[in-house]
């Protein structure tokens, strides 16, 4: 098991989080193993949980980028300002303020031709933080949720041998 570059416990204390330790160790004793080109997030939060155990990875591996999307923005606003303050820390992350869904659709087939890991950590919570009630996307006639969203898209998208993740 490899260690993570900075503690992140102390991290996990003052952001509400519903991972672990031991996921968020997982994730990057993951990353690390798998070296991904790059590495697709939803589900940014404030960027201080798995974005950073994804990120420190990246770190460790001294190659890869992870694109990470929040939708709401003063959750992405705070996690701009986490990794604002970490010196180089653009080689390795790229923070974006938009659905992720939305992005994949549009993201190009040579974009995503390096894509050979996503995490996906988004659709079960409310713009406001608030938790989504199970069925709640069927009663806004939304017909699927952001998670089987995402995963249909991918079927159709990602490479034979991409990695896929689900928290939920
Ligand atoms: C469960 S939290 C993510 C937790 C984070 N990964 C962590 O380790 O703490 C889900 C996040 O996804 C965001 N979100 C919800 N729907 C989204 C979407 N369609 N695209 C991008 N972000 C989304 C929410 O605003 C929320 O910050």
């Amino acid at each position: 098991m490899h260690k993570l570059p900075i503690d992140i416990s102390s991290v996990e204390k003052t952001e509400p989080t519903k991972m672990a330790s031991h996921e968020l160790q997982y994730l990057y004793d993951i990353s690390v193993k798998i070296k991904p080109k790059i590495l697709l997030e939803s589900g940014t939060h404030c960027g201080q949980c798995s974005t950073y155990a994804l990120f420190a990875a990246l770190v460790e591996n001294k190659t890869g980028i992870l694109y990470t999307y929040e939708i709401h923005k003063p959750f992405f606003d705070a996690a701009v300002a986490f990794y604002i303050k970490i010196k180089n820390s653009e080689q390795a992350i790229v923070l974006k303020n938009e659905d992720f869904v939305l992005a994949v659709k549009n993201l190009s087939n040579d974009f995503f031709k390096d894509v050979d890991f996503v995490f996906l950590d988004g659709g079960d919570e409310r713009a406001d933080g608030g938790h989504k009630l199970p069925g709640e996307d069927y009663l806004k006639n939304i017909d699927i949720s952001e998670n089987v969203q995402s995963f249909k898209l991918l079927e159709c998208r990602a490479n034979d041998g991409t990695h896929v993740i689900l928290h939920d």
